[in-house]
């Protein structure tokens, strides 16, 4: 019968919902026991599928506390063949609540500028500087205005799985949101208002050859100040040429 599940069937489902019963728990070394016991699974997994591999380590991450204080993980999303990278600064409570990046009212803002220039966050990928969410108070991520940007020492933490997702994609251009994306990627000097809209090219940390990437303002400047819309109008224009001219 069509229906009915098999044993094999409900048997995935369970460990689904014991695999998301641990990631909530906020107990930090569950996930890592079954690794060291059966080494080969994982490597084997890496191989097959990089992406999930990573992503996996990223929901079981505790190297920064905010790892045990988030709701979800927040990997990113969209095309792992993207040719344009969006990075943002990190998750708020929309992102934290529903594990996808620029769900809020930023990421509806992010999506229309997408659409204006005939992408999607389906054929981009988007990804934030930091994957879980930092909040001003951790004891209580039901709370609203309770965010607040990432630490050096969370970034830090975090990077090296930004590093990793930028290598597997590799992307043709990046696209930094916002101050804290842009000074992540390029260095701590950088300045949003006089990089803004000026192409560089990014130096992946594990080498290889650079990346153009195009400094501009993050959605929720836009939200805050109107007037800003009409430089980043401009630098998606640009985006779309370079975009373009690659293919
Ligand atoms: N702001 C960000 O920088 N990233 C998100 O995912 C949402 C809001």
């Amino acid at each position: 019968m069509p229906n009915e599940s098999s044993p094999k069937q409900e048997l995935l489902e369970l460990a689904r919902q014991l695999r998301r019963r641990v990631e909530l728990s906020h107990e930090s070394d569950f996930l890592a026991a079954p690794r060291a016991r059966h080494a080969a699974e994982p490597a084997a997994a890496e191989a097959c599928d990089p992406f999930g591999a990573l992503a996996a380590k990223v929901a079981a991450c505790r190297q920064c506390p905010l790892g045990s204080t988030r709701l979800n993980a927040v990997f990113g999303v969209g095309s792992p063949q993207a040719r344009v990278m969006f990075i943002g600064e990190g998750p708020g409570f929309e992102e934290d609540h529903r594990g996808e990046p620029f769900v809020g009212k930023s990421g509806q803002l992010l999506d229309r500028i997408l659409e204006s220039i005939g992408l999607s966050r389906r054929t981009v990928y988007i990804a934030n500087v930091v994957k879980c969410h930092p909040m001003k108070d951790p004891s209580d991520p039901e709370a609203r205005a309770n965010d607040r940007p990432p630490t050096p020492e969370e970034m830090d933490a975090c990077r090296p799985y930004l590093d990793e997702q930028i290598g597997l994609i590799g992307p043709r251009v990046i696209v930094t949101l916002g101050a804290v994306a842009l000074r992540a990627l390029m260095g701590p000097g950088e300045s949003i208002t006089r990089s803004r809209g000026q192409w560089r090219e990014y130096q992946p940390s594990g080498g290889g050859a650079s990346v153009k990437l195009l400094p501009t303002f993050h959605p929720a400047a836009l939200l805050r100040d109107p007037s800003l819309k009409r430089d980043v109008w401009t630098d998606m224009k640009n985006l779309k040429k370079e975009l373009e001219s690659a293919s």
